[in-house]
């Protein structure tokens, strides 16, 4: 499929999709999001995908949201049109496993697209922030909850109310990124990490992913009976049986995603 604002590549059942706007640093306007949305559907039904890589280029995973395209919309346009909102709920809907992989900026409404992923793999120049506040607004998708539920509210709200950003070391040491890669390398590692998820059962990888946004969801005692439930029913699985025998058996496991 050809797409205007992103690369989709497949290798090795991993999709790796690039933002693709350099003139603008890989803002977010209406039509990447629109592709973005279309190719992480299709990422999802394709069966020789079993892993997602999101990534943008070395200078910018995504500025934020298109100031240019934002600027003279009104309170009516935003609100009638809910700026991203349908393309923002499918992205948050995949049940494949998805990993940002940030080099660079990743401000405003690109921090939060990252922050939707699963993890986020950042690069040793990667830079986070949520800048809005300079622009007279707010985080509109989703920045102000998961910034908070990452690195805590004193923090969260030093990014949201001064604008400032945060290096790659900062926001490992905060949680906001599950590790740091030298930026050359940021590839390489991130569809490793992908290909990794790719090997295990899909049934087990679904189950964990929902499992453990359920912790963002629900109480404590909810979450951790969604938990055991799901841990239950994979023992019905054929991959359970394979998993347990292979690891007796001192072999690799070889899953059928049954
Ligand atoms: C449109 C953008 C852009 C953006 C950069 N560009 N960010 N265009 N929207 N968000 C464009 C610039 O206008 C410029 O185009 C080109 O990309 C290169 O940017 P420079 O500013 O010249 O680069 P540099 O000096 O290196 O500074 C990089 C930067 C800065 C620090 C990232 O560009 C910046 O502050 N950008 C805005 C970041 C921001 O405020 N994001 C939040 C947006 S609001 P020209 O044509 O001049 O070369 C948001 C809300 C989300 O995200 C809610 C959604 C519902």
């Amino acid at each position: 499929m050809a797409y205007e604002t992103i690369i989709v590549e497949i290798e090795d059942e991993v999709a790796l999709i690039r933002l693709n706007r350099p003139e603008a640093l890989n803002a977010l306007n209406s039509a990447l999001v629109r592709e973005l949305a279309g190719a992480l559907t299709d990422a999802d039904r394709n069966d020789k995908v079993r892993a997602i890589v999101l990534t943008g280029s070395e200078k910018a995973f995504a500025a934020g949201a298109d100031i240019k395209e934002m600027s003279q919309k009104s309170f009516v346009d935003v609100y009638s049109q809910d700026m991203f909102g349908t393309e923002i709920k499918v992205i948050e809907g995949i049940r494949k496993p998805i990993i940002a992989a940030v080099s660079g900026y990743a401000l405003g409404g690109g921090c939060e697209l990252a922050m939707i992923c699963d993890f986020i793999i950042a690069a040793e120049n990667a830079k986070f922030g949520q800048p809005e506040i300079n622009l007279g607004v707010i985080a509109g998708i989703g920045g102000t909850q998961r910034l908070t539920r990452f690195v805590g509210k004193s923090k969260a709200m030093d990014m949201h109310l001064t604008g400032r950003f945060m290096d790659a070391a900062e926001a490992e040491r905060s949680g906001l990124v599950s590790r740091v890669v030298p930026t050359a390398k940021l590839i390489p590692e991130a569809m490793a990490a992908a290909r990794k998820i790719a090997e295990k059962s899909q049934v087990s990888v679904k189950a964990a992913k929902e499992a453990v946004n359920r912790a963002y969801e629900t109480t404590m005692a909810e979450g951790i009976l969604f938990e055991r439930r799901n841990f239950h029913a994979l023992f019905s699985t054929e991959d359970q049986k394979e998993g347990m025998a292979a690891f007796l058996e001192k072999r690799e496991p070889q899953f059928r995603d049954r």
